[in-house]
Protein backbone atom coordinates (compact mmCIF):
# COMPACT_ATOMS: atom_id res chain seq x y z
CA UNK A 1 0.00 0.00 0.00
CA UNK A 2 1.44 3.23 -0.99
CA UNK A 3 0.27 5.17 1.76
CA UNK A 4 2.56 3.31 3.93
CA UNK A 5 5.28 2.98 1.70
CA UNK A 6 5.98 5.92 -0.86
CA UNK A 7 3.54 8.26 1.03
CA UNK A 8 4.37 7.50 4.41
CA UNK A 9 6.27 10.88 4.67
CA UNK A 10 3.00 12.41 3.93
CA UNK A 11 1.05 10.66 7.19
CA UNK A 12 0.89 13.55 9.41
CA UNK A 13 -0.04 15.63 6.69
CA UNK A 14 -2.76 12.71 5.65
CA UNK A 15 -3.69 12.74 9.56
CA UNK A 16 -3.11 14.28 12.14
CA UNK A 17 -2.59 13.36 15.98
CA UNK A 18 -5.66 16.06 16.66
CA UNK A 19 -8.15 14.07 14.66
CA UNK A 20 -6.90 11.51 16.80
CA UNK A 21 -7.72 12.98 19.92
CA UNK A 22 -11.42 11.85 20.65
CA UNK A 23 -11.15 8.24 19.53
CA UNK A 24 -7.69 8.23 21.72
CA UNK A 25 -9.24 9.04 25.04
CA UNK A 26 -12.30 6.32 24.47
CA UNK A 27 -9.94 4.02 24.00
CA UNK A 28 -7.62 5.11 27.09
CA UNK A 29 -11.00 5.08 29.39
CA UNK A 30 -11.97 1.10 27.40
CA UNK A 31 -8.05 0.01 28.22
CA UNK A 32 -8.27 1.58 32.15
CA UNK A 33 -12.08 -0.28 32.21
CA UNK A 34 -11.23 -3.48 30.78
CA UNK A 35 -8.21 -3.84 33.20
CA UNK A 36 -7.80 -5.37 36.39
CA UNK A 37 -5.68 -3.66 38.22
CA UNK A 38 -5.40 -0.90 35.01
CA UNK A 39 -3.41 -1.44 32.89
CA UNK A 40 0.59 0.15 32.67
CA UNK A 41 2.46 -1.26 29.96
CA UNK A 42 0.65 -1.57 26.82
CA UNK A 43 1.67 -2.98 23.10
CA UNK A 44 0.06 -1.65 20.14
CA UNK A 45 -0.03 -4.06 16.99
CA UNK A 46 -0.15 -2.16 13.69
CA UNK A 47 0.64 1.55 15.71
CA UNK A 48 1.21 3.03 11.99
CA UNK A 49 2.38 6.65 12.13
CA UNK A 50 1.52 6.75 15.91
CA UNK A 51 -1.35 9.09 15.85
CA UNK A 52 -3.12 7.18 18.40
CA UNK A 53 -0.21 6.05 20.49
CA UNK A 54 0.77 9.88 20.69
CA UNK A 55 -2.40 10.54 22.75
CA UNK A 56 -2.06 6.86 24.36
CA UNK A 57 1.76 7.14 25.96
CA UNK A 58 0.13 10.19 28.55
CA UNK A 59 -0.98 7.37 30.28
CA UNK A 60 0.36 4.04 29.67
CA UNK A 61 4.12 3.24 28.52
CA UNK A 62 3.30 2.09 25.12
CA UNK A 63 5.54 0.01 22.66
CA UNK A 64 4.58 -0.44 19.36
CA UNK A 65 4.38 -2.64 16.14
CA UNK A 66 4.39 -1.67 12.70
CA UNK A 67 5.40 -3.82 9.60
CA UNK A 68 6.22 -0.32 7.40
CA UNK A 69 9.76 0.90 8.37
CA UNK A 70 8.47 4.48 6.93
CA UNK A 71 5.26 4.38 9.68
CA UNK A 72 7.31 3.71 11.86
CA UNK A 73 9.70 6.25 11.69
CA UNK A 74 7.04 8.57 11.07
CA UNK A 75 5.97 7.70 14.82
CA UNK A 76 9.26 7.70 16.19
CA UNK A 77 9.50 11.33 15.10
CA UNK A 78 6.36 12.06 16.75
CA UNK A 79 6.62 9.15 19.91
CA UNK A 80 10.87 9.44 20.63
CA UNK A 81 9.95 8.36 24.14
CA UNK A 82 8.13 4.84 22.93
CA UNK A 83 9.21 1.99 22.70
CA UNK A 84 8.99 0.83 18.36
CA UNK A 85 9.48 -2.82 16.85
CA UNK A 86 9.32 -3.47 13.27
CA UNK A 87 7.77 -6.79 12.36
CA UNK A 88 4.29 -8.93 11.27
CA UNK A 89 1.49 -8.37 13.99
CA UNK A 90 0.50 -11.76 12.82
CA UNK A 91 4.12 -13.43 13.81
CA UNK A 92 6.14 -10.86 15.53
CA UNK A 93 6.97 -12.40 18.91
CA UNK A 94 8.67 -9.94 21.50
CA UNK A 95 9.39 -12.58 23.87
CA UNK A 96 7.75 -10.79 26.78
CA UNK A 97 4.64 -9.72 27.93
CA UNK A 98 2.40 -6.68 28.33
CA UNK A 99 -0.83 -5.68 30.87
CA UNK A 100 -2.51 -4.91 27.99
CA UNK A 101 -2.60 -5.31 24.34
CA UNK A 102 -4.28 -2.95 21.96
CA UNK A 103 -5.07 -3.63 18.26
CA UNK A 104 -7.25 -0.45 15.95
CA UNK A 105 -7.09 -0.26 12.49
CA UNK A 106 -4.20 -2.36 11.34
CA UNK A 107 -6.71 -5.00 12.46
CA UNK A 108 -8.21 -4.07 9.00
CA UNK A 109 -5.68 -5.90 7.05
CA UNK A 110 -6.76 -8.96 8.07
CA UNK A 111 -8.76 -10.33 5.13
CA UNK A 112 -8.89 -13.58 6.05
CA UNK A 113 -9.80 -15.92 9.21
CA UNK A 114 -6.49 -17.05 9.64
CA UNK A 115 -4.88 -13.85 9.50
CA UNK A 116 -7.18 -12.58 11.96
CA UNK A 117 -6.83 -15.70 14.22
CA UNK A 118 -2.58 -15.32 14.17
CA UNK A 119 -2.84 -11.30 14.97
CA UNK A 120 -5.26 -12.56 18.09
CA UNK A 121 -2.65 -15.41 18.82
CA UNK A 122 0.09 -12.50 19.07
CA UNK A 123 -1.58 -10.18 21.18
CA UNK A 124 -2.72 -13.57 23.66
CA UNK A 125 0.77 -14.48 23.74
CA UNK A 126 2.06 -10.96 24.55
CA UNK A 127 -0.35 -11.10 27.55
CA UNK A 128 0.62 -11.50 30.98
CA UNK A 129 -2.20 -13.44 33.16
CA UNK A 130 -5.11 -11.86 33.16
CA UNK A 131 -3.86 -9.10 30.73
CA UNK A 132 -6.82 -7.80 28.24
CA UNK A 133 -6.26 -7.49 24.76
CA UNK A 134 -8.38 -4.90 22.63
CA UNK A 135 -8.86 -5.33 19.34
CA UNK A 136 -11.36 -2.38 17.53
CA UNK A 137 -12.38 -3.05 13.75
CA UNK A 138 -13.24 -0.34 11.37
CA UNK A 139 -16.40 -2.35 10.90
CA UNK A 140 -18.19 -5.56 11.43
CA UNK A 141 -20.42 -7.24 8.53
CA UNK A 142 -23.28 -6.49 10.95
CA UNK A 143 -22.38 -2.57 11.08
CA UNK A 144 -20.66 -2.29 7.58
CA UNK A 145 -21.99 0.88 5.01
CA UNK A 146 -20.56 1.36 1.93
CA UNK A 147 -19.60 5.26 2.03
CA UNK A 148 -17.04 8.17 0.94
CA UNK A 149 -15.43 10.07 3.06
CA UNK A 150 -12.59 13.02 3.37
CA UNK A 151 -10.07 14.95 4.61
CA UNK A 152 -6.44 16.27 4.48
CA UNK A 153 -4.19 18.80 6.12
CA UNK A 154 -1.73 21.68 5.20
CA UNK A 155 1.78 21.40 6.98
CA UNK A 156 4.95 23.52 6.50
CA UNK A 157 5.97 19.99 4.36
CA UNK A 158 2.85 20.73 2.10
CA UNK A 159 -1.21 19.72 1.43
CA UNK A 160 -2.90 16.80 1.55
CA UNK A 161 -6.85 16.37 0.05
CA UNK A 162 -8.31 13.34 0.01
CA UNK A 163 -11.27 10.97 -0.77
CA UNK A 164 -11.68 7.66 0.64
CA UNK A 165 -14.28 5.59 -1.00
CA UNK A 166 -15.68 2.72 1.09
CA UNK A 167 -17.12 -0.56 -1.18
CA UNK A 168 -18.11 -3.91 -0.91
CA UNK A 169 -17.81 -5.33 -4.50
CA UNK A 170 -18.80 -9.11 -3.16
CA UNK A 171 -20.89 -9.03 0.23
CA UNK A 172 -20.27 -12.76 0.21
CA UNK A 173 -16.46 -12.70 1.14
CA UNK A 174 -14.92 -11.67 4.04
CA UNK A 175 -13.42 -8.78 2.25
CA UNK A 176 -13.89 -5.15 1.59
CA UNK A 177 -12.14 -2.30 -0.73
CA UNK A 178 -11.26 0.99 0.18
CA UNK A 179 -10.03 3.24 -3.17
CA UNK A 180 -8.22 6.31 -1.88
CA UNK A 181 -8.06 9.21 -4.06
CA UNK A 182 -4.93 11.52 -2.87
CA UNK A 183 -4.11 14.75 -3.83
CA UNK A 184 -0.59 16.09 -2.54
CA UNK A 185 0.69 19.63 -2.98
CA UNK A 186 4.57 20.21 -2.39
CA UNK A 187 5.91 23.25 -1.11
CA UNK A 188 6.94 23.86 -4.52
CA UNK A 189 2.84 23.99 -5.22
CA UNK A 190 3.35 20.71 -7.38
CA UNK A 191 0.56 18.86 -7.13
CA UNK A 192 -0.02 15.09 -8.05
CA UNK A 193 -2.86 12.79 -7.92
CA UNK A 194 -2.34 9.25 -6.62
CA UNK A 195 -4.49 6.39 -6.47
CA UNK A 196 -4.30 3.83 -3.27
CA UNK A 197 -6.75 0.32 -3.14
CA UNK A 198 -6.73 -1.31 0.14
CA UNK A 199 -8.51 -4.34 0.64
CA UNK A 200 -10.02 -4.74 4.10
CA UNK A 201 -11.15 -8.03 6.35
CA UNK A 202 -15.00 -7.64 7.59
CA UNK A 203 -16.19 -10.92 9.37
CA UNK A 204 -19.35 -10.75 11.41
CA UNK A 205 -19.50 -10.61 15.40
CA UNK A 206 -20.02 -14.76 16.28
CA UNK A 207 -16.77 -14.82 13.82
CA UNK A 208 -14.83 -12.29 16.05
CA UNK A 209 -16.31 -14.04 19.02
CA UNK A 210 -15.37 -17.48 18.09
CA UNK A 211 -11.83 -16.55 17.35
CA UNK A 212 -10.76 -14.91 20.33
CA UNK A 213 -12.23 -18.17 22.33
CA UNK A 214 -10.02 -20.09 19.68
CA UNK A 215 -7.15 -17.86 20.43
CA UNK A 216 -7.41 -18.80 24.00
CA UNK A 217 -9.03 -15.75 25.45
CA UNK A 218 -11.98 -15.27 28.12
CA UNK A 219 -14.26 -12.56 26.47
CA UNK A 220 -15.29 -9.51 27.95
CA UNK A 221 -17.59 -6.90 28.06
CA UNK A 222 -16.45 -3.41 28.09
CA UNK A 223 -19.18 -0.92 28.89
CA UNK A 224 -18.52 2.92 28.50
CA UNK A 225 -21.56 4.85 28.86
CA UNK A 226 -20.33 7.58 25.19
CA UNK A 227 -19.88 4.70 22.57
CA UNK A 228 -17.41 5.61 19.68
CA UNK A 229 -19.47 3.88 17.42
CA UNK A 230 -17.46 1.38 16.64
CA UNK A 231 -17.88 -2.75 17.76
CA UNK A 232 -15.22 -3.47 20.77
CA UNK A 233 -13.72 -6.93 21.35
CA UNK A 234 -12.14 -7.65 24.45
CA UNK A 235 -10.37 -11.00 25.27
CA UNK A 236 -8.86 -11.51 29.05
CA UNK A 237 -5.92 -14.30 28.60
CA UNK A 238 -6.93 -16.17 32.15
CA UNK A 239 -3.78 -17.48 33.16
C1 LIG B 1 -4.09 3.07 9.20
S1 LIG B 1 -2.46 2.68 9.66
C2 LIG B 1 -2.51 2.84 11.42
C3 LIG B 1 -2.57 4.25 11.87
C4 LIG B 1 -2.51 4.36 13.38
N1 LIG B 1 -3.78 3.96 13.99
C5 LIG B 1 -2.09 5.71 13.89
O1 LIG B 1 -2.58 6.06 14.97
O2 LIG B 1 -1.29 6.40 13.27
C6 LIG B 1 -2.41 0.94 9.48
C7 LIG B 1 -1.04 0.36 9.76
O3 LIG B 1 -1.14 -1.07 9.78
C8 LIG B 1 0.11 -1.55 9.39
N2 LIG B 1 -0.01 -2.97 9.03
C9 LIG B 1 -0.77 -3.54 8.08
N3 LIG B 1 -0.57 -4.88 8.06
C10 LIG B 1 0.35 -5.15 9.03
C11 LIG B 1 0.95 -6.35 9.50
N4 LIG B 1 0.65 -7.54 8.97
N5 LIG B 1 1.86 -6.24 10.51
C12 LIG B 1 2.17 -5.04 11.06
N6 LIG B 1 1.61 -3.88 10.66
C13 LIG B 1 0.71 -3.93 9.66
C14 LIG B 1 0.51 -0.67 8.22
O4 LIG B 1 1.91 -0.71 7.97
C15 LIG B 1 0.00 0.69 8.71
O5 LIG B 1 1.05 1.43 9.30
Amino acid sequence: MKLYGELADWWPTFSTPQEYRKEAAFFARALTRSGDPPPRRVLELGSGGGNNAFHLKKKFAMTLVDLSPHMLAVSQALNPECEHQEGDIRTIRLGRTFDAVFVYDAICHMTNEADLRAVMRTAFEHLRPRGVALFVPDFVRETFVENTDHGGNDTTRGSVRFLQWTTDPDSRDTTYVVDFAILIRDAESQTRLVHDRHTYGLFPRATWRRLLREAGFELRSVQLPDGFGRDLFAGRRRR
